[in-house]
């Protein structure tokens, strides 16, 4: 074991987020022995809860949200024996004065981790300074939101930094933490076929799609004054990029995979003005049909209009030596036609195609590397149909595959915040984003939406259970290029 700290304290204790992911997740560490016997974990919220009735909620939460032959009720009782609750409310001074006593009370290494309104980082950061809990022996994980814009997030980077060395803070974005994520630097550097193939010579282009059927799921809120650029973009889409564009990392350490990946971060091509409308399409979802279950469009589920976009798609360049000329295309929404996550690798056509005169025709190779729902690695390749055929042969595209669930059958499949959970348990940063990359990513999102506001392109419409606005087919077709759909 690395250098486990002998608690974790968690700010936002019964929200929606502890109750789906975290204290499943942290179950989940329990249940596989991963966590030291003597970890204290310390829930905080303002309900006025004692701990008996808070590790109920607790043991309600995981029946709730853990799969039913992954519960267990004597495991979950076990588990939640580590639990204590401390209920405290951080915009009142008095939460430093109870924070004190915590620190007395649970000596040792701390992490803390914000699950709360990022309205609420800097107090809550000033009640655990007042109360001796920042510095070297602390540890602190933010959940997103990490602001609205480069300024805002530096506004909270900056409250952070003055309380924590960049070395004990953990960002989180939560895509890091799914395995098939991390199997990306598996895929890229424990194999030698693909390093000599992954460069502007082989590669047409890259198409990153995060679909989701789901609409604004009670989160109207926040959601409307986001929008799909800075929810999804920003962050989870922009880290997919970094880890299927970088170089090499010269070793598997936190550090060096960040460096590389912020490079890339830095040499994204600024989206300017006057190539918005060709390089970009937002849109918004109308009513639909998602799964034969009717669907209400966005304004009617957010009870008034609005100009936000829940999908967008964008030709995105990246300038460095390894991708020039090599377009990635993105793409993310709310209410497509099926959650999908995936990253397809499309090759170049072959130089000469020697079959095409006997009339065969040979498709360019695509990788897809599905990350969600299933977990799967696909080459797809030519190959010859069986057969006689007269003067020539016939081609037919095979696939070459990695399906996890066989691959791996044995092996349960984790939520992202176990990993995540247990690296701040365990003070390991290389899965967290660090401060350069955040920046890197609001100021090409900044820039961004300069452009798009200049530009006074709208929201087109698209049905719910679509695969998003036309347009967004157009734009691909422009370079002769098709989503995979
Ligand atoms: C979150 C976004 O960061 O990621 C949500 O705020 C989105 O809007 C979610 O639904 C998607 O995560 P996942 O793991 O379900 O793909």
């Amino acid at each position: 074991m690395t250098d486990q700290v002998s608690t974790l304290l968690m700010f936002g204790a019964t929200g929606d987020l502890a109750r789906r992911m975290l204290w499943p997740s942290l179950y989940g560490l329990h249940h596989d022995k991963l966590l030291d016997a003597t970890l204290r974990l310390v829930g905080t919220a303002r309900s006025e809860l004692d701990t008996a009735a808070f590790r109920d909620q607790v043991v309600d939460a995981l029946k709730e949200h853990l799969p039913a032959e992954f519960y267990d009720e004597a495991t979950a009782r076990a588990f939640v024996q580590r639990i204590d609750y401390l209920a405290m409310d951080a915009t009142d001074p008095a939460a430093a004065d109870k924070l004190g006593a915590l620190a007395r009370d649970y000596p040792g290494k701390i992490a803390v981790f914000l699950s709360t309104a990022p309205s609420l980082f800097k107090q809550t950061i000033e009640r655990l300074v007042a109360a001796g809990l920042s510095g070297e022996g602390v540890r602190l994980a933010l959940e997103k939101p990490l602001g609205t814009s480069l300024a805002s997030s530096n506004e909270i980077n900056d409250a952070v930094a003055a309380a924590f060395p960049e070395s004990h803070i953990f960002r989180i974005d939560h895509y890091l933490g799914k395995e098939t994520v991390q199997n990306l630097l598996a895929l890229r550097f424990a194999n030698a076929i693909f390093e000599p193939l992954w460069n502007a010579r082989t590669i047409d282009h890259v198409q990153i799609t995060i679909a989701e059927t789901i609409g604004l799921e009670g989160r109207a809120d926040y959601y409307d004054g986001t929008g799909a650029l800075r929810d999804m973009v920003q962050n989870h889409m922009l880290q997919l990029l970094a880890l299927v564009a970088m170089e090499p990392p010269a070793s598997f350490n936190a550090d060096a995979v960040r460096n590389e990946k912020v490079k890339i971060l830095q040499s994204l091509r600024p989206i300017a003005q006057d190539r918005v409308e060709s390089d970009l399409v937002i849109g918004q979802y109308v009513e639909g049909e998602i799964g034969g279950q009717r669907a209400a469009s966005y304004v009617s589920e957010l009870g008034g209009p609005s100009m936000t976009e829940t999908f967008i798609a964008m030709k995105v360049n990246i300038d460095n030596w390894r991708w020039a000329g090599v377009p990635f295309y993105l793409r993310t929404g709310k209410r497509l036609s099926s959650r999908r996550t995936e990253i397809v690798i499309q090759f170049k056509k072959v130089p000469h195609s020697m079959f095409e005169a006997g009339g065969a025709h040979a498709t360019s190779n695509r990788l897809i590397i599905s990350i969600q729902p299933e977990e799967d690695i696909t080459l797809e390749l030519m190959a010859k149909v069986p057969g006689l055929d007269f003067g020539g042969m016939r081609l037919r595209e095979v696939e070459l595959g990695i399906g996890r669930a066989d691959a791996f059958a044995d092996v349960r499949r984790r939520i992202a915040y176990e990993r995540l959970l247990l690296d701040l348990i365990d003070g390991n940063s290389l899965l967290f984003v660090r401060r350069d990359e955040v920046e890197a990513q609001w100021r090409w999102i900044d820039a961004l939406r300069v452009s798009l506001a200049a530009s006074g392109i709208r929201p087109q419409p698209y049905a719910a259970g679509s695969w998003g606005p036309p347009a967004a087919k157009a734009l691909v077709g422009r370079h002769g290029v098709d989503w995979n759909d």
